[in-house]
């Protein structure tokens, strides 16, 4: 039997750690659809046409490092926008949420869009600088080089990108439930999803 847990929200509040939690509670396989656009926005880098990258995407493509850089996070954005590149996506992502044994999927317009019919949907936001912050830590310990004003510069740019497109733009559905991350742990943040999600379940 399916069920499908759709989680949305912007870059870096906390959306990757709360699904990759709620899919080894539960036993649900968990799908990052972060990951297929950076790894469109990663083809394009390399050259590739963006519609022609996201018609050929393979699983195999979701395996790479490389593509958690900010680099490749503004060139997915830019990717994202194009309805031709989202529309090659879909079927993938749904054929995911309607797996035997539950799915998680995280992402910007799983709730709106790729899974309307979601059985629990959260939107997991915080603030820019919250947001930011973490982002900032999450890179400095991967030795990468940066200042703090740059990733919230960077976080930003993507938010007003994500919300502002005209094709699956990032907005809660109706019938999301909010949690705000910024005034608590990954634990906390952990527990208040896991709660949505087992009183669904009842
Ligand atoms: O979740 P992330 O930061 O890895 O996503 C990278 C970019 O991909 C994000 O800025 C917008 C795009 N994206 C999207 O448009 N729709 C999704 N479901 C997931 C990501």
């Amino acid at each position: 039997m399916s069920f499908t847990v759709a989680i949305d929200g912007p870059a870096a509040a906390g959306k990757g750690t709360i699904s990759k939690a709620v899919a080894a509670h539960f036993g649900f396989a968990h799908l990052d659809t972060g990951l297929l656009y950076r790894a469109v926005g990663a083809k394009v880098i390399a050259g590739a046409a963006p519609i022609a990258a996201a018609q050929a995407l393979e699983t195999t493509d979701l395996e790479n490092d490389s593509l958690r850089t900010p680099q490749v996070a503004q060139a997915a954005s830019e990717v994202a926008v194009i309805p031709q590149v989202r529309a090659a996506l879909i079927a993938f992502q749904r054929s995911f949420a309607g797996r035997d044994g539950g799915a998680v999927l995280d992402g910007r317009d799983i709730g709106t869009v790729i899974c309307p019919d979601a059985h629990v949907k959260l939107f997991v936001t915080a603030s820019a600088a919250c947001r930011a912050e973490r982002r900032f830590q999450e890179l400095v310990g991967k030795g990468m080089d940066m200042t703090l004003d740059t990733v919230l510069a960077d976080v930003k740019e993507r938010d007003a990108r994500d919300r502002n497109r005209k094709t699956a733009p990032l907005v809660p559905a109706d019938d999301s439930i909010v949690i705000d991350t910024s005034d608590l742990s990954a634990a906390e943040a952990i527990a208040a999803a896991i709660k949505v999600v087992d009183a669904a379940r009842s």
